[in-house]
């Protein structure tokens, strides 16, 4: 990290674990729980919105959803959270693409965020990319159509089947050109776009660092694992980074 000079963190589920939300894969992970859900998701709320909305309502989401949603409710940042905000605001770092969407890493302070799955606190109008903040409110009735340009609004968090907004996926692309290390944290590295993201950054000759308590899709691309949990991991990477 010393010898770069454009550090990009790539963080998934991992990262939150610690902040008492399940991860998605691997010990204690909710499609490892539950199975992983259709890929349709998008698909069937665009065909009946009015209908996605109403089930929600009746707190018809899958078991995993209400799972996701409880643990989601009480989440404070963790040590590592805070620890990757202080390593930005020194500068130690450039940006964070994160693939969560518990918002923690804004609550932790980091500024330069990309939230490439989006945010559960926030709707997106899927036409223009309007999107407005909910802060800790979350609707269970369809919204209204955006006040912009009339177009459908859903929540921000992307959808399996759904594409990530092109607004993020630019910026995240920009992110990674710029990138010559990228340090990936608590991710599995199994999701497209986000983990080829990785991938890129690999070929234009950034340096990969994971942390990881286990190995992952991405360890091959990394020049260094650090097998060890986001929450301690960070802390005394900051503390390495300044003294
Ligand atoms: N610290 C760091 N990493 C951890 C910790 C921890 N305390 N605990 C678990 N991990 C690691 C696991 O070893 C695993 O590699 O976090 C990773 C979590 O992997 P996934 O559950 O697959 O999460 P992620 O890679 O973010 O998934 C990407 O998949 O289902 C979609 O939209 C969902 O954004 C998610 C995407």
């Amino acid at each position: 990290m010393d010898e770069s000079t454009y550090v990009v963190a790539m963080t998934g589920a991992g990262m939150s674990v610690e902040s008492g939300i399940p991860p998605f894969r691997g010990v204690g992970g909710l499609w490892t729980k539950y199975g992983t859900p259709r890929m349709d998701g998008y698909a069937d709320f665009k065909k009946d919105p009015i209908g996605w909305w109403n089930r929600r309502a009746n707190k018809e989401a899958d078991a995993h959803i209400l799972e996701l949603r409880d643990a989601l409710e009480g989440a404070k940042p963790h040590a590592g959270h805070y620890a990757l905000a202080e390593m930005e605001k020194r500068g130690a770092i450039q940006s964070v693409i994160t693939q969560n969407i518990d918002g923690l890493d804004e609550k932790a302070g980091l500024k330069n965020l990309i939230e490439i799955h989006g945010n559960r606190t926030k709707l997106r109008c899927i036409e223009c990319n309007e999107r407005i903040s909910l802060g800790s409110f979350v609707p269970l009735y369809a919204p209204k159509p955006c006040e912009k340009c009339d177009g459908l609004v859903k929540f921000d968090t992307v959808m399996f089947g759904e594409p990530i907004p092109d607004d993020v996926m630019t910026a995240a692309r920009a992110e990674i050109n710029k990138a010559d290390c990228v340090i990936t944290i608590g991710t599995s590295g199994t999701v497209r776009p986000a983990s080829g993201l990785v991938w890129i950054a690999e070929s234009a000759g950034a340096t990969i660092v994971e942390i990881n308590p286990n190995k992952t899709k991405l360890t091959a691309l990394s020049k260094i694992s650090l097998r060890s949990k986001a929450g301690s991991a960070l802390p005394t990477l900051l503390n390495a980074l300044i003294n």
